[in-house]
């Protein structure tokens, strides 16, 4: 009998070097987007996705992510008493929304490596993958779409992006042939290719952080040799995957925003603000009056 998508992983532990010194003392993972931290778009993502169970893959320096999704009373007793009811129900709804478990990456070891992290977590069931780094605004939620590729096809799933252009050797790619009827969105993979030259990308499919896996990768990778830097790749454990089960890739609908990059979380974060009620006429004057 076929299992349903009930966990998903959220690999958090890695340093966010590139957002020094920001990161230095906080989770990237805890960085707003406007007013929500960035790792809480990809819960509330899970959570209406149907992901009922919460795994976060964490380490040293991100104690702030616990606290977020834990219930804390002195701030709840203190917007009770102040009858700061709006607040208070924003900060009840996140401790209230999921089970969360955490577990401990004791070294940046690679994404691979994080997500090996969750196998007891897992045990034997298809999990989905989620970082927090992009954050994917579409009407039916990215992992949703995944999840609906996964029930069909009973295989492991990736989100891709179409990137043209040089910014692809940022990516991991994909070799793959489009499965038919499928109006160009699903592909067969046949090979992965961890941030290719440009010139030798083999298509501009682009792995974005958002992935359905069956639990056959982590006997894969178990098997997988650390790469470069000593870190053990999700891509090469999903590159063994690929000889023992069909992985497929599929164009999600929906805008991704790269907000583990300076540039792309200053975009995600304009974005938002215009998308909020609450901001947007100010914000856009405010823009407007800057003349640009
Ligand atoms: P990144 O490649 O974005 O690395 O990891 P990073 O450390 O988060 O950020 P930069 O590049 O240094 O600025 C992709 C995802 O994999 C997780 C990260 O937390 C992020 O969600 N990760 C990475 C781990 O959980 N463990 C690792 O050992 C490496």
């Amino acid at each position: 009998m076929s299992k349903k998508v009930r966990k998903a992983v959220f690999p958090a532990a890695g340093l966010g070097t590139r957002f020094l010194p920001a990161t230095k003392a906080q989770p990237k993972e805890m960085l707003p987007i406007v007013d929500k931290p960035i790792i809480q778009y990809g819960v509330e993502e899970a959570m209406a996705a149907g992901c009922d169970q919460i795994v976060m893959i964490t380490g040293r320096g991100k104690q702030a992510i616990e606290d977020h999704f834990d219930v804390s009373y002195e701030l709840e007793s203190m917007l009770a008493e102040r009858k700061k009811t709006d607040l208070l129900e924003i900060v009840r709804h996140i401790s209230d929304m999921i089970h969360v478990a955490y577990v401990r990456q004791k070294e940046a070891l690679g994404l691979g490596h994080a997500v090996l992290t969750a196998r007891e977590l897992v045990g034997d069931e298809p999990f989905a993958v989620l970082l927090a780094d992009d954050v994917i605004d579409a009407e039916v939620p990215c992992l949703k779409q995944l999840i609906q590729v996964y029930e069909k096809t009973q295989c492991s799933v990736i989100a891709v992006q179409q990137i043209d252009g040089p910014s692809i050797s940022s990516y991991g790619v994909l070799k793959a042939k489009p499965v038919e009827g499928s109006n160009g969105k699903l592909f067969e993979i046949e090979d992965l290719v961890e941030k290719p030259k440009a010139e030798q990308a083999p298509s501009n499919l682009a792995i974005i952080g958002r992935y359905i896996l069956t639990p056959t990768i982590f006997e894969e990778l178990e098997k997988t040799q650390t790469g470069a830097g000593g870190e053990l790749q999700l891509t090469d454990g999903m590159r063994r995957l690929l000889k023992r089960e069909k992985i497929y890739g599929y164009v999600f609908d929906g805008k991704r925003h790269d907000a583990g990059d300076k540039l792309g979380f200053l975009k995600a974060t304009v974005e938002f603000a215009l998308k909020r009620p609450d901001l947007r006429e100010p914000f856009l004057r405010y823009l407007k009056q800057l003349g640009l």
